[in-house]
């Protein structure tokens, strides 16, 4: 699924649309986690030094078509100013004769940001005049924004149909690395799948238990696999109405002879909040009164060592409660774990949310193979889903020679 990239043309001189994922946490006015940001300045970089005159474009939460004060994309604008050690203005909005002038005024090797894409609602409608009007900024368009592929907005599908379309050395790196776990992958390969629910992760689940030897599954969504097993989980959080599918799974992973690992011994509090009372018991039957949240030591050492040999990791969702420093411990063991393994050589890949911050708190992410900026659209791309975003990027022909390495620093965090 090889992408023709910013490479593979000629930018000098020339206006450059490039779509990222800047949607990135904000607190007080200033940018909580930059990694978006970061990851996106190899091609910003290459851009500007190639002489591009560069028109970035992001969304920023979810407004729903309306200005939100506290949605404007400024501090974005201002980290990114301070990362790339040059100013890049942002315009007070989208569209308009102002904009207009600004990206007239842009000259070879500068860059400016669009205020937040939707603020207009004709953004999320891939609203074909919204494209054509983002368009005319521009002669190419380049897409960053692997985090928002799987969504066919204007600024990742309409606009591409209107200009060239060329993948940024983000977007290429996470093609790259999440289609090698799907088409390539150096076995034993696991799978480690944590987090709250089943129910948003089923599809992934079935799609991985075609390609792993083996599935370690942590967190709430454990739990309602356990009742699927029989036994009583307490309190502790569960889809009830997945008991079932859960089941399924279950069958389908004994038929296709994939091991599964599931808590053996678990960590049970009385609340699931800050200094509550909490003990270890055995997962097999947990009190009424109690919740689990978090795996338990006797089950940390079982993965580990399911784990030893594997070759390549996939692993999404945090094996705890993670929020809560003393139900982390799983979540924070298993992070330490994977980086070691990946140092030792094998190919760990991280999907997006609370399992990177476990990750980022510990220093570790300059370790692992590769750390997806994409929560929701690496989980659908590992359903073998096509997202549209990729779709509609330029194929690479097979006769076209292969091109030149990236930069040392792309797609790197
Ligand atoms: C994300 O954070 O997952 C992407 O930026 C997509 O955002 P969305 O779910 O609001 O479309």
């Amino acid at each position: 699924m090889d992408k023709l990239t910013v490479r593979d043309i000629d930018v000098t001189g020339k206006r450059v649309f490039m779509r990222v994922d800047f949607n990135v946490p904000l607190e007080d006015g200033k940018v909580t986690d930059d990694t978006r940001i970061r990851a996106a300045l190899p091609t910003i970089r290459y851009l500007l030094s190639h002489g591009a005159r560069v028109i970035l474009a992001s969304h920023l939460g979810r407004p729903d078509g309306k200005v939100q004060d506290g949605l404007r994309l400024r501090p974005v604008a201002e980290r990114l100013t301070q990362l790339l050690g040059r100013n890049v203005p942002v315009t007070g909005d989208a569209l308009g004769i102002g904009t207009v002038d600004a990206v007239k005024r842009l000259r070879n090797g500068e860059a400016l940001l669009l205020e937040n894409l939707r603020f207009h609602a004709e953004e999320e409608k891939n609203d074909p005049a919204f494209a054509q009007q983002l368009a005319d900024y521009a002669e190419i368009y380049v897409n960053d924004a692997f985090g928002t592929a799987h969504r066919a907005h204007a600024s990742t599908v309409g606009i591409a149909e209107i200009l060239p379309p060329y993948a940024g050395f983000l977007m290429e790196r996470e093609i790259q690395m999440l289609s090698k776990l799907l088409e390539a992958p150096e076995h034993p390969f696991a799978a480690i799948v944590g987090g709250a629910k089943i129910s948003g992760k089923l599809k992934v689940l079935d799609h991985l238990l075609s390609k792993v030897d083996l599935l370690v599954l942590g967190g709430g969504m454990a739990n309602t696999f356990l009742l699927a097993q029989g036994k009583s989980i307490g309190k502790s959080l569960a889809e009830h109405d997945m008991v079932e599918e859960a089941r399924r799974v279950l069958a389908d992973a004994e038929r296709k002879g994939v091991r599964i690992i599931l808590p053996v011994d678990v960590i049970v509090a009385k609340e699931v909040t800050r200094g509550t009372e909490y003990k270890t018991l055995n997962a097999e039957k947990i009190p009424a009164s109690w919740h689990i949240v978090d795996v338990g030591e006797e089950t940390r050492v079982l993965m580990e060592e399911a784990l030893a040999d594997a070759k390549t990791v996939f692993w999404n969702g945090p094996l705890g409660v993670f929020e809560i420093p003393s139900f982390a411990h799983g979540t924070k063991a298993i992070a330490r774990f994977l980086a070691d393994r990946a140092q030792a050589g094998a190919t760990v890949v991280v999907g997006g949310g609370d399992s990177v911050a476990a990750i980022e708190q510990q220093g570790l992410a300059d370790q692992f193979t590769h750390i997806s900026t994409g929560g929701g659209a690496s989980l659908e791309f590992l359903e073998g889903r096509t997202l549209p975003g990729i779709a509609v990027l330029q194929d690479r022909p097979d006769d076209m020679p292969p091109a030149k390495p990236e930069p040392a620093s792309a797609g790197a965090r």
